[in-house]
């Protein structure tokens, strides 16, 4: 698997990262049970990816402490997590508050079991009218206290991403990209490739929802029926237009992947780890199959005319 630095940091990640969302539930269908879960830790390190994506959203601690125990006596697995989300039952907001970060943070650290936090990142923006620069501070503070090794943001648009580099030397942004969402190409890019701050330097990318929630792994045919505990029960992309829009482009990408005898989950990924200022990509999976399928971009990322067939069947199919 290649290897990717973060712009500005120590850290030497694998392109794909294993995101830890599935693994400890909320809002995706009935939960999978711990030992699956920790096996599907295993085969991601198994198939070459050295860190994985966590938060404490992800089944209220329920990832953390999977993460935890599968990674007992592995300090060498770079974790990344969020902070800065407030939940109450089924309802969750983000509150950017100096003490929640602080506590959120300190409680992410004990779930973990781990003296440091290798990337700290708000989950989403502010929803209380917390000023940018409390927030910042707050995670400043945290890393003086050597608690935490980098930060970084997810969810925040171009504007404010330019506003926060400019207060505190930030590592990524992490955002949903996708073959059937392009939107970040736009402003938020850009932005990312712009070098800021001091030293001046370009901002790291971490794409999420690159299989497009397990769309663009081509396992449905017709348009699913999930649970109502599942968010993809009200997810427009599974559904009418769009979910032919997705069928349409996986046929044209099947062929592709039948010729190159790889698994359109790796296809899918590999197209997001392509496209310039995509530093890296994160996959879930909910099995150890499901992961060792997207890790096989591995052999398949070195391949250039591969990808330059996958580039005219995305611009024929067009982003939404
Ligand atoms: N910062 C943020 O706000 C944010 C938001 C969303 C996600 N993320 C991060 O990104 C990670 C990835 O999550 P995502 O939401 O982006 O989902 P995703 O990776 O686009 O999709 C994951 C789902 O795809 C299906 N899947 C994966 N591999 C498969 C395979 N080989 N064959 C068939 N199905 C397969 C599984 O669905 P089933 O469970 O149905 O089997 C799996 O749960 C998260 O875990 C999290 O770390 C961050």
């Amino acid at each position: 698997m290649q290897r990717r630095r973060l712009p500005g940091t120590d850290l030497e990640l694998s392109a794909l990262g294993l995101g830890c969302w599935t693994l400890g539930g909320t809002w995706w269908g009935p939960d999978i049970d711990d030992a699956r879960a920790q096996r599907t830790v295993h085969a991601a390190l198994d198939a070459g990816l050295n860190w994985l994506d966590t938060a404490p959203l992800y089944g209220n601690g329920r990832a953390d402490r999977i993460v935890a125990q599968a990674l007992a006596g592995r300090p060498d697995v770079v974790v990344a997590t969020k902070v800065g989300v407030r939940t109450t039952g089924e309802h969750a907001e983000s509150d950017l508050s100096a003490a929640h970060i602080v506590a959120d943070c300190e409680a992410s650290l004990r779930r973990l079991g781990r003296d440091r936090i290798d990337l700290l990142q708000v989950h989403w923006p502010c929803e209380r009218g917390t000023p940018l620069e409390e927030s910042l501070s707050a995670l400043s503070s945290l890393q003086e206290r050597g608690l935490v090794r980098h930060i970084g943001l997810c969810n925040y648009d171009a504007p404010t991403l330019a506003r926060a580099r400019q207060l505190l030397p930030l590592a990524s942004l992490q955002t949903p990209y996708s073959l059937l969402r392009r939107e970040a190409e736009a402003a938020l890019l850009p932005e990312c490739a712009t070098a800021r701050g001091q030293p001046p330097r370009p901002l790291g990318v971490i794409a999420y929802e690159v299989l497009c929630r397990g769309l663009l792994t081509g396992r449905y045919r017709r348009p699913p029926d999930f649970p109502d505990s599942d968010q993809r029960s009200w997810d427009p992309r599974f559904q009418g237009p769009r979910f032919a829009h997705a069928r349409s482009l996986l046929d044209d990408l099947q062929q592709v992947a039948d010729k190159v005898g790889a698994p359109l989950p790796a296809l899918s990924l590999g197209w997001a780890l392509q496209q310039p200022g995509i530093t890296l990509a994160l996959a879930g999976a909910r099995s150890p199959e499901q992961i060792q399928q997207s890790a096989q971009l591995g052999r398949l990322l070195d391949r250039p005319k591969l990808w330059s067939v996958v580039a005219r069947i995305a611009a024929l199919h067009g982003g939404s």
